[in-house]
C-alpha cells in the first residue's frame, strides 16, 4: 500500500553485511529492502553513500539530578536533539537513585523530566545507589519486569558506591531475573587516600585530578568487579574503560571464558591528561572518570575497539557547563580538583569521530562501527532486534552518511546545550548527512527538523547476553 518514504540507492552496513538497494519505509517501520522499490510519497537519494542503522548510545546522562549543587546543561531536549544531529536515534541515559530513595520514585520522577521533551526514543537504565531488602527484593525485580532491563552500580562515588557485599548482593538479583548489570570500577578507598595527599601538598589544579586516579585504581577494581561476577556467575559490562591496565583484566577475563563485556568512550581515543593541564580552570573542562590517559594508551584503547575487547562505544555525555556557577565553576574559580563535577559533553560527536578517525582510516571496518555504535548497543541492553539494525521489521532509524566534507568542530555548531566541546577545533571528514528516526527526517542539510516530544520510551527486554552461560537456551526475541 505504498511506502511513507523510500531511500534510494542506498549502501547499506550493518553489523554482518554490505549491499546496494533502496529502503522502503511504512508507519516508522522498515517495510521492504530490494532493487526498484515502488515510488514512495518521499524519497530521499543516498547515491551509493554510506547508509547505516541509527546509532544507539548506551551510556549518557540528561538531566540527571544532583544533589550537590551542580545542574546538568542538557534536558531530553537538547540532548536528544544533539544526539540527532550526531546521528543517533536511540539514548540511554540514567535513572538515579539517591540513597534514601526508592528506585521507583528516581523511575518516575526520570520519567516526568523525559516525556513530551525526546525527539528520538530512549529507554532507561537504572542507577541502584541503595540496595535495601525492599530494593533488592520487590523493586528492582518488578521495574526489570517492566522493561528497565539494565542498571549501573558504582564502586565509587560517596552519593552512589556500593561495598562488594552489597555488589555481590546486587548482581544475584540481576543473575535471577535477567537484567545487564554496568560497572563503573575505580577503588574508593584509594582515590580519597591519594586526594588527601595531593590537597595536603597544595596540589589543587585540575590536573592532579588525573593523579588521583591512576590506573592502577581502576585496574585493581576492574579486576575486583570481574572477580564479583564471576563468584555469582553473571555478567557484567565493566563501563568506560580508559588503558591499558583495565583492557588487560577484561581480556583476562574474557580469555578464561567469562562473560565480561567492556565499553569505551571518545574521550579515551582522542585526549590525554595533557588536556586537564594548566594552572587555571580550563583543564576542567576534560575532567572525567576515569581520566584519559596518554597516548599509548590511545593506542590500546583502538586496539581493542578492533580486536573485539569492547563490544560498544558511547558517549558518557555528562553535561556540566563550564563557565557557570552550576558547572564546573560550582565551587568557584579556585576549585580544587576533586570539587569539579566528572563528566564530558560528547553525544554529537561520538559517532562522526569514530567514523572519521575509526572507519575511514581504515582501523575499524564499516561492520564492526555499527556493531559498536548500534547493533551491540541494541543487543546487550534488550533492543534488538526493534533497534540496531537495517532489516525489515525494524524501527526505521537510519543515517546516511557525508564522507566527503571537511568538518571542523566547534561548539556553535553543536545542539547541546554546553559552552563547549573537548574536541574544539578538530577536523573530521565525515559527518551525518541526514538521520531518520522512525521514518522521519530529523537532520537534514545541516538542519535539525526534530519535533519535540516525538521520541517515544523503549521497554527494554530481558538481554541474552546477561544470561549466564550456565543458563542459556534459545528464546526468540522479538
Ligand atoms: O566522569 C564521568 N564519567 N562522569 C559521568 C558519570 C559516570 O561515572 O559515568
Ligand atoms: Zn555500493
Ligand atoms: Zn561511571
Ligand atoms: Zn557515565
Amino acid at each position: 500500500d505504498g511506502f511513507d518514504l523510500v531511500v534510494r540507492n542506498a549502501h547499506v552496513v550493518t553489523a554482518a553485511d554490505e549491499f546496494d538497494c533502496d529502503i522502503g519505509i511504512r508507519d516508522g517501520v522498515i517495510a521492504a529492502l530490494g532493487r526498484d522499490l515502488p515510488a514512495g510519497r518521499k524519497e530521499i537519494d543516498a547515491a551509493g553513500r554510506y547508509v547505516m542503522p541509527g546509532g544507539i548510545d548506551g551510556h549518557c546522562h540528561l538531566d540527571q539530578p544532583m544533589n550537590d549543587g551542580t545542574k546538568m546543561a542538557d534536558d531530553f531536549y537538547s540532548g536528544t536533539l544533539s544526539a540527532a544531529c550526531g546521528g543517533t536515534t536511540t539514548v540511554l541515559p540514567f535513572a538515579c537513585q539517591f540513597k534514601g530513595q526508592s528506585l521507583r520514585a528516581a523511575v518516575d520522577d526520570y520519567h516526568a523530566r523525559a516525556g513530551g521533551k525526546a525527539v528520538i526514543d530512549y529507554a532507561f537504565h537504572l542507577i541502584v545507589s541503595d540496595p535495601t531488602p525492599d530494593v533488592l527484593k520487590r523493586e528492582l525485580p518488578e521495574l526489570i519486569a517492566e522493561g528497565y532491563t539494565s542498571f549501573k552500580i558504582y564502586m565509587t562515588y560517596d552519593d552512589l558506591k556500593l561495598n562488594d557485599r552489597q555488589i555481590l548482593e546486587t548482581l544475584a538479583v540481576a543473575r535471577r531475573e535477567g537484567a545487564m548489570v554496568m560497572i563503573h570500577a575505580e577503588n574508593t578507598d584509594c582515590i580519597a587516600w591519594l586526594t588527601e595527599q595531593l590537597l595536603a601538598a597544595g596540589h589543587t589544579a585540575p590536573r592532579f585530578h588525573a593523579a588521583s586516579r591512576p590506573m592502577l585504581v581502576e585496574r585493581e577494581a576492574t579486576h575486583r568487579a570481574i572477580s564479583l561476577s564471576e563468584l555469582v556467575d553473571v555478567p557484567v559490562l565493566i563501563v568506560h574503560v580508559s588503558g591499558r591496565e583495565a583492557v588487560e583484566q577484561i581480556r583476562w577475563a574474557q580469555g578464561r571464558g567469562l562473560q565480561v563485556y567492556g565499553e569505551t568512550c571518545p574521550q579515551y581515543l582522542f585526549l590525554t591528561s595533557e588536556h586537564l593541564e594548566g594552572e587555571d580552570l580550563h583543564g576542567a573542562k576534560c575532567v572525567c572518570s576515569p581520566p584519559p590517559r596518554d597516548k599509548a594508551n590511545q593506542k590500546v584503547v583502538w586496539d581493542g575497539l578492533e580486536n573485539g575487547v569492547f563490544q560498544i562505544f558511547s558517549s558518557d555525555h555528562a553535561p556540566f557547563r563550564f563557565d557557570d556557577p552550576q558547572g564546573k565553576k560550582a565551587a568557584g574559580e579556585n576549585a580544587s580538583f576533586d570539587q569539579i563535577p566528572n563528566g564530558i559533553p560528547g553525544l554529537e560527536t561520538r559517532m562522526a569521530l569514530l567514523f572519521s578517525e575509526g572507519v575511514l582510516t581504515g582501523r575499524i571496518d564499516p561492520q564492526s562501527f555499527v556493531a559498536l555504535t548500534s547493533t551491540n548497543v541494541a543487543r546487550l541492553y534488550g533492543l534488538y532486534p526493534r533497534k540496531g539494525s537495517i532489516a525489515v521489521g525494524c524501527d526505521a532509524d537510519i543515517v546516511i552518511w557525508d564522507t566527503d566534507v571537511n568538518v571542523t568542530i566547534r561548539n556553535e555548531m553543536l545542539h547541546h546545550n554546553v559552552d563547549y566541546t573537548p574536541y574544539e577545533g578538530m577536523h573530521l571528514k565525515a559527518w551525518p548527512g541526514v538521520t531518520i528516526s522512525r521514518g522521519e527526517v530529523v537532520w537534514a542539510d545541516g538542519r535539525a527538523q526534530a519535533q519535540k516530544g516525538r521520541g517515544r520510551f523503549l521497554e527494554c527486554t530481558k538481554p541474552l547476553p546477561a544470561r549466564p552461560k550456565s543458563e542459556r537456551k534459545l528464546v526468540r526475541e522479538g
